[in-house]
């Protein structure tokens, strides 16, 4: 009897643990600071759950389903991904009669047949968000921020958010077929995956990995020059919110997605130094899912991150988890009579609900930033006498290392700058 686990599967050993608990308080926090609940749901579901959700042209569903008959000879699959199965449960216990949004995340473990490689196993896990019921962009923006937000907080500062429309069902045929008549002719040169993905579903091309391919698609027509104006009104409008929160994005527009779902909006969260299976976390809105599995006409939108890929890019990054999750800002002092300004700050901080902290053991203002270091704070705030005396305070982007004055009451708002940047 082979002894060692499935190919592409993991244990987790009681000395891994501890990092996976923290990762997982940091990310059921942050989704519930959002408005977001948990949902959990089957490990597997009827097979046509995400024939149909996901899929019949993508990867997932031809070749990646682990797909077995029950005893009485049903069709079932360990799910390879948690949309489908939220829109299943939205659809089953009539969410839809509830006041909208609905709001959900889930954790847990996804299973897909795929080549294991580092970053890419057959057992994984994600965290994701589900919203049904609303097409604001603003919310588009929300979930985007919330993605972002979770990097931030488990201490990461490199990464990339990639962001795209797909368009909706009226105008991506247009593009689809512009981008066909521009691929026909190169079709032969494409690789194997690609010169099949021509026919069955050309948008899949732009985002082929090969070297070979990427060449040749230079000067690809671009879908944002075939997008219906209701598509390219709410891209801008996800866009100026996301300006607004201050996030950081790269337009891509060969960003398109893996999964059949999608519509208008599209991103991906990339951390560099991973390899080939960099994208740590992808999504987008999905307006005519819930319809396509059976249920009445709702909107959506989410994403789910790879929790290896997360503890891979911490690692990558020398980032530690530290107990309770890293503090997002350090609140240093000078000398003990300047105490009661930094408590005044602390506590003005912890009220808007950042997470901050101030050293408690008469250290030296060095170690105090020693300290904020070791704790992950995004910021340090310090208060000298000078600062005390003009009635202002310094910051220090610990990521940039870059210092400058602020006035005392303009606290939350440029720290959430820094934050959100
Ligand atoms: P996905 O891009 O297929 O999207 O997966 C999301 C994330 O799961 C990826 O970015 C990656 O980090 C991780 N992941 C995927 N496959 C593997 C694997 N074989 N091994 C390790 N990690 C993996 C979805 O699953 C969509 N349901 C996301 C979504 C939610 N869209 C809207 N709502």
């Amino acid at each position: 009897m082979d002894i060692s686990g499935p190919r592409g599967t993991h244990d987790i050993l009681p000395d891994e643990i501890k990092i996976w608990h923290k990762m997982e308080q940091v990310l059921r926090k942050t989704a519930e600071i959002y408005g977001y609940s948990e949902i959990r749901t089957p490990i597997f579901e009827y097979t046509e759950l995400f024939e149909r959700g996901v899929g019949g042209t993508t990867d997932i569903v031809q070749k990646e389903m682990y797909t077995f008959e029950d005893k009485a000879g049903r069709s079932l699959t360990l799910r390879p991904e948690g949309t489908a199965s939220c829109a299943r449960a939205f659809i089953q216990h009539r969410m839809y009669n509830q006041p909208q949004p609905t709001k959900m995340y889930y954790i847990g473990p996804m299973f897909r047949y795929d080549r294991p490689q580092s970053g890419r196993y057959r057992q994984f896990h994600q965290f994701g968000v589900e919203v049904f019921g609303t097409r604001s962009p603003a919310v588009d923006a929300e979930v985007i921020t919330l993605m972002v937000d979770i990097v931030k907080r488990l201490g990461l500062r490199r990464y990339e958010l990639h962001l795209n429309t797909v368009g909706c069902g009226n105008c991506r045929p247009h593009y689809r077929q512009t981008l066909t008549e521009f691929l026909r002719p190169l079709q032969a040169d494409l690789c194997r995956d690609c010169q099949s993905r021509v026919d069955s579903n050309p948008l899949r091309v732009l985002d082929c990995k090969e070297k070979r391919c990427r060449e040749i698609l230079a000067g690809f027509p671009s879908i944002l020059d075939s997008i219906c104006e209701e598509c390219r009104e709410h891209f801008e409008r996800v866009k100026s919110v996301l300006d607004l929160y201050g996030v950081q994005y790269i337009l891509d527009e060969r960003l398109v997605r893996g999964l059949d779902y999608y519509t208008n909006t599209a991103f991906e969260l990339l951390v560099p130094g991973l390899g080939a299976q960099n994208a740590v976390g992808g999504g987008g809105r999905y307006d005519n899912l819930v319809a396509q599995v059976g249920g009445p006409d709702t909107v959506g939108i989410g994403f789910a991150m790879g929790m290896e890929r997360l503890l891979l890019a911490l690692e990558e990054n020398q980032v530690e988890l530290v107990d309770g999750e890293g503090v997002e800002v350090y609140v240093a002092f000078n000398s003990p009579e300047l105490e009661p300004l930094a408590n005044i700050a602390l506590n003005e901080l912890r009220s808007a609900d950042i997470k901050a902290e101030r050293d408690y053991g008469d250290r030296s203002l060095r170690a105090q930033m020693k300290q904020a270091n070791r704790s992950q704070a995004v910021v340090t705030v310090l208060i000298g006498e000078n600062e005390a005396k003009s009635g202002t305070y310094s910051l220090r982007d610990m990521d940039t290392g870059e210092q400058f004055e602020i006035e005392q009451n303009a606290l939350i708002a440029e720290i959430k700058k820094i934050l959100m940047k």
